[in-house]
C-alpha cells in the first residue's frame, strides 16, 4: 500500500503535471508567432485606461525594451524589443466604489521587433490570445493588417502608441 502511494506521489504525480502543463500552452498564433515565455514577470513601461469598452491595460517590457525604455532610446526601438499588452475588464473594488479595479482578463497581444524578419509591417511581428483559454486571434496570417493598420497612425513613434510612464 506504502509502496503505491510513493509511486503516485513520486513517479506519476509530476507526470501528471507536466501533461497539464503542455495541454495549458497556447497555440501559436496564425502568423506563426509563439506566446513569449515568461511576459507575465516583465516590468511596467506603462499602463492605460479605455473609455469607449471600459477595460484598463498594463504594458509590459522585456529587458531589451525595459533598458530602451530607461535610456530613452525609442524611436526606433532596438531589434529584440517584446511588448506585452494584457487587458482587463474594469470592475468596481466591492468595498470601495470609486475604485476601478481589473476585472475579467480580455487579452494578451505582443509586439515583437525585428526590423527585417517584419520589415513589411514597420518591423513588428504582431500576435494576440484571447480569454483565459489564450486562443490564438486571427482567421490566418493576414489578421496583422488589422494591427498593423490601427498602429500606423503612430509611424512617426516606430508604429508604438505607448509612451513610458514617467517614473521618478
Ligand atoms: C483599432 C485600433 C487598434 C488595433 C486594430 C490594434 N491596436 Fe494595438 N493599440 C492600439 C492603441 C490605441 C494602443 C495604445 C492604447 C492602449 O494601450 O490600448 C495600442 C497598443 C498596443 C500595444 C502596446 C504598444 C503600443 O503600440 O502602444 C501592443 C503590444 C498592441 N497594441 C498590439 C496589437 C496587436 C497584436 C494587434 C492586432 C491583433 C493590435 N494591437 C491591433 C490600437 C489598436
Amino acid at each position: 500500500m506504502k509502496t503505491k502511494l510513493f509511486i503516485f506521489t513520486i513517479v506519476l504525480f509530476p507526470i501528471m503535471g507536466i501533461a497539464v502543463a503542455q495541454q495549458q500552452k497556447a497555440q501559436p498564433a496564425p502568423n506563426g508567432i509563439i506566446m513569449p515565455e515568461g511576459y507575465k514577470d516583465w516590468r511596467l513601461i506603462a499602463s492605460s485606461v479605455r473609455s469607449d469598452n471600459n477595460t484598463m491595460r498594463v504594458i509590459l517590457g522585456n529587458d531589451i525594451a525595459i533598458n530602451a525604455a530607461r535610456s530613452g532610446k525609442t524611436n526606433p526601438w532596438p531589434d529584440g524589443t517584446v511588448f506585452a499588452k494584457l487587458v482587463w475588464k474594469n470592475k468596481t473594488h466591492e468595498k470601495w466604489p470609486t475604485a476601478t479595479i481589473p476585472g475579467d482578463f480580455v487579452h494578451a497581444e505582443f509586439m515583437i521587433k525585428d526590423s527585417k524578419k517584419y520589415a513589411s509591417t514597420g518591423g513588428w511581428g504582431f500576435a494576440r490570445w484571447l480569454g483565459m483559454e489564450q486562443k490564438p486571434y486571427g482567421k490566418d496570417a493576414e489578421f496583422v493588417q488589422e494591427c498593423f493598420g490601427c498602429h500606423t497612425p503612430m509611424k512617426d513613434n516606430d508604429y508604438v502608441f505607448t509612451h513610458p510612464a514617467v517614473l521618478p
